[in-house]
């Protein structure tokens, strides 16, 4: 029987250059799809799906990740005395409870792999899930579900993908597969960044993984890659052969929210979804789409 996933690991410590100035001084998981920061999104996906341990890897300037899943004292304190209920229920609700948190610090930004890495000993020896909260995902299920029943069915690694446009190849890691039924494919191969013209296929992951704890061997050996970076992808290739390895197109939605437009198409799409802004959002959006700029 498969090992239960009962970790998450989120890495966090990333520079997030590409929204400079607004990420100068505040972390990019902290940007706000409509009230929410994007990091939020991820972390209830994971809770959702059964994850019963978050594990951070912070940098530097990240302190607001670790205060937002705290309390806050004061703010509970004004938002009572002046009964403001709803916005004391919202700022309660990402409280995550002591002991199933923890955080650690990737000290150098060396790449998504060594971000990973850092979480070994958190980790354990034990299959684990990891959400890029840059990946902003919207599905009935959530994705970390759908990808943990794929999981239980084949004890194995699984990655979320999606299909991209040739031309975006050079932007993700992509997949080389066998068999493919159209919703599950198996993998035989994977590349980190490649250019469109030598692109195994144009199956992209997302920043959505169940892996096995043997990767951190092959992490250990902090070999870089594309753009000069200790890949999480290059050491996932090399795990394939050993055990399974899939790649799950999950139901639903992912927005790229490490992109500008895909932020701002996640904005659109998660307000229009909520019933109280619908309307309002509806008619911003018609009066921009006829000409009019104001
Ligand atoms: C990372 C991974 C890449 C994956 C992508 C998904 O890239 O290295 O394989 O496709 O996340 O968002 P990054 O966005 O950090 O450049």
């Amino acid at each position: 029987m498969a090992k239960q996933v009962r970790k998450a690991v989120f890495p966090v410590g990333g520079l997030g250059t590409r929204f400079l100035p607004a990420t100068k001084a505040m972390p990019k998981e902290m940007l706000p799809v409509v009230d929410k920061p994007l990091v939020q999104y991820a972390v209830e996906e994971a809770l959702d799906a059964g994850i019963e341990e978050i594990i951070f890897v912070t940098g530097r300037g990240k302190a607001a990740i670790e205060d937002f899943f705290d309390h806050s004292v004061e703010l509970r304190q004004v938002l009572g005395e002046r009964g403001k209920d709803a916005e004391l229920h919202a700022i309660d609700v990402p409280v995550l409870e002591p002991g199933r948190v923890a955080y650690t610090r990737q000290q150098d930004a060396l790449g998504l792999g060594h971000a990973v890495w850092c979480a070994r000993e958190l980790v354990g020896d034990e299959p684990f899930a990891v959400l890029l909260a840059d990946d902003l995902v919207m599905a009935e299920t959530p994705c970390l579900k759908q990808m943990l029943d794929v999981y239980t069915k084949t004890s194995g690694n699984v990655v979320a993908v999606v299909d991209v446009p040739k031309e975006h190849t050079e932007r993700y890691g992509i997949l080389e597969i066998a068999s493919d039924d159209g919703r599950l494919a198996e993998v035989t191969g994977m590349v980190e960044k490649p250019d469109p013209d030598d692109a195994p296929s144009t199956l992209s992951i997302i920043g959505r993984y169940i892996l096995l704890p043997r990767v951190f061997d092959y992490l250990s050996d902090r070999k870089t890659g594309a753009g000069g970076e200790i890949q999480l992808t290059d050491s996932m290739a090399r795990m394939i052969g050993e055990a399974p390895f899939h790649g799950l197109r999950f139901e639903g939605i992912r927005f790229d929210c490490g992109d500008k437009s895909g932020f701002f198409e996640a904005n659109v799409a998660f307000a229009l979804a909520r019933a109280e802004l619908h309307d309002q959002v509806q008619e911003v959006i018609n009066r921009y789409a006829n000409g009019s700029d104001r």
